[in-house]
């Protein structure tokens, strides 16, 4: 995956319809994403883009939603009035239902059309930033306006991609699968956990793999245990109707957190193409200890905020936001401990973190190394030694340290705990691409290796399922259970407490 450049290779001519493009995943992610991809010269020559939504636009008025979505949300604001004009003309706009043949018709004339004049050579990518509810229509109307899915290797070729989560179980998420494999093959179905294309998570692979000193250190002998937290200041703001049908558990573990495990405890690939990367992927999902019923609430902590101050500001419980239940059960934060049954990993704890509205943004991974034996400078057990720490920031504050001892200058033999600490900013100034530009762009390069495969999709669910069921027969009678602007939930802290540690600080 790392050795892979954004500027390696230009795209084939083609074009890209974006269904579900009234919505908040275009306007705040990928409109931008694709107007720096422009900036950079990095979209092909004659590209166009078809929104279509349910949604009336006139082609001018989906215009002037992209341009205001680039002065809020494009890392480079505002919109250049120098260039904008030639961004703009790429721009098209269908009004059509999901599930309606006509929409698709005319869908299909804009496409030939836009064939024609700006020789986009019949190559389309399609992209469903809808929820996913809406997949099954769209692969429907695709497959029977004969829009969808030539072969990988056809010219003209199409592709399909597709926001997490996929499906809401198991079994949905197999029926969900099935119905995709049925119009496209799985080469050229594009299955998109973002947190791939974040650059520090890239560099999760290049630290382990690209440096001497880790690898040796990487497996229970050395490892006291590993901790992810991913931890978020937001609310549910606007998404209240997607994330009822969430949680936390569906829109981020279930996807995002495991992704992130898997980089941390897979084995090496034998090469960076997509396959051998996924493979050591699939292996360490597959390897996660399921949770047995009886263990769920030793385990698994589920939270949801009440209303409480971030920043500074107040701001409403989780049932007072739109469109949420009064009484809602939906959890808003989850902690869980996992260990993988493997040889590398036997005996070590993961845990797991994630929440909206806690104290602060971060994500970030801390490796804890095992303690020192109680010797030479850690003779005192009064005053222990810290342990080593290797931290992976993925946001904000991007970068790595490493926590060490270091003697505090004087006569006495005294340690003091200090860090080693490389930051993004201050080495790599000019800044890191957005995920969805660099997603975007291997989309067009039919390079699947930053995409989550259908297998893993499922290998997640198959873990998740149970969860999710075992909380279908226990209702939280504690719910909201954390204030709003805190660390989450108290028994999130005693998940590590009995087994003797504690949560990095949030
Ligand atoms: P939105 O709720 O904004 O929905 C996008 C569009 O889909 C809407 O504008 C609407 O368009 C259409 N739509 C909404 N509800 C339905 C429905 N029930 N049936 C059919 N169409 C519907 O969602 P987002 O843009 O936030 O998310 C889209 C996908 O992207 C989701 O799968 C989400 O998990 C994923 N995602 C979102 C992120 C974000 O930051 N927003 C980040 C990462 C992933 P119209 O009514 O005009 O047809
Ligand atoms: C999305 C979730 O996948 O990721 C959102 O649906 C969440 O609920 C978002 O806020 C977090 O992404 P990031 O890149 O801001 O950490």
């Amino acid at each position: 995956m790392p050795e892979k450049e954004l500027s390696d290779g230009t795209p084939d001519r083609c074009g890209l319809v974006i269904f579900g493009a009234s919505g908040d995943l275009t306007r705040r992610k990928l409109l931008p994403a694709l107007y720096n991809l422009f900036l950079d010269g990095l979209l092909p020559p004659a590209f166009g883009i078809v929104g279509f939504a349910r949604s009336a636009f006139s082609r001018e008025e989906f215009r002037v939603l992209a341009r205001g979505a680039v002065d809020e949300f494009s890392r480079r604001r505002p919109a250049d009035p120098q260039r904008w004009p030639e961004f703009e003309q790429m721009l098209h706009y269908q009004q059509g239902g999901y599930g309606d043949a006509e929409s698709f018709r005319r869908l299909r004339e804009v496409q030939t059309n836009l064939d024609r004049v700006h020789a986009g050579a019949g190559n389309w990518v399609y992209y469903l930033a809808t929820p996913p509810s809406a997949y099954r229509e769209i692969g429907q109307g695709l497959e029977q306006s004969g829009l969808a899915c030539s072969r990988m290797d056809a010219k003209p070729w199409s592709r399909l991609v597709v926001e997490k989560p996929i499906g809401h179980d198991l079994s949905s998420a197999r029926a969900l699968n099935d119905a995709l494999s049925a119009g496209c093959e799985e080469s050229q179905t594009f299955r998109i956990d973002h947190y791939l294309g974040k650059e520090t998570v890239q560099n999760i692979l290049v630290l382990r793999f690209g440096n001497g000193i880790f690898e040796p250190l990487w497996n229970h002998h050395h490892i006291d245990h590993v901790q992810i937290t991913v931890a978020e200041t937001d609310g549910a703001g606007s998404r209240g109707g997607y994330y009822e049908e969430a949680g936390a558990l569906r829109d981020m573990v279930q996807n995002h957190l495991f992704q992130l495990l898997c980089l941390v405890a897979m084995e090496p690939p034998h090469n960076l193409g997509a396959d051998a990367i996924r493979d050591e992927k699939l292996q360490a999902l597959e390897s996660i200890r399921p949770i047995r019923p009886e263990e769920l609430d030793r385990q698994v902590v589920r939270g949801q905020y009440a209303a409480g101050l971030v920043d500074g500001q107040p701001v409403k419980a989780y049932r007072e936001e739109e469109k949420v239940a009064r009484e809602s059960v939906t959890e808003t934060f989850v902690a869980m401990k996992v260990y993988l049954d493997n040889w590398r990993w036997s005996g070590v704890p993961f845990y797991l973190r994630t929440g909206k509205r806690l104290a602060r943004r971060t994500a970030e991974i801390a490796i804890q190394f095992r303690k020192l034996p109680p010797i030479l400078f850690n003779r005192n057990p009064a005053r222990p030694l810290d342990p080593n720490v290797l931290s992976i920031r993925l946001q904000p504050n991007e970068g790595v340290s490493l926590q060490i001892g270091s003697k505090r200058p004087g006569p006495r033999a005294e340690v003091s705990t200090v860090k080693l600490d490389f930051g993004y900013h201050s080495v790599f100034p000019a800044g890191t691409p957005e995920a969805y530009e660099r997603l975007l762009l291997d989309v067009m390069l039919g390079d699947a290796t930053l995409f989550m495969r259908r297998d893993e999709v499922e290998a997640a669910w198959s873990f998740v399922t149970p969860i999710l069921e075992g909380w279908t027969h226990s209702t939280p009678d504690d719910f909201p259970n954390y204030v709003a602007g805190s660390a989450g939930p108290a028994r999130a802290d005693e998940l590590l407490v009995v087994d003797g540690r504690r949560w990095g600080r949030l």
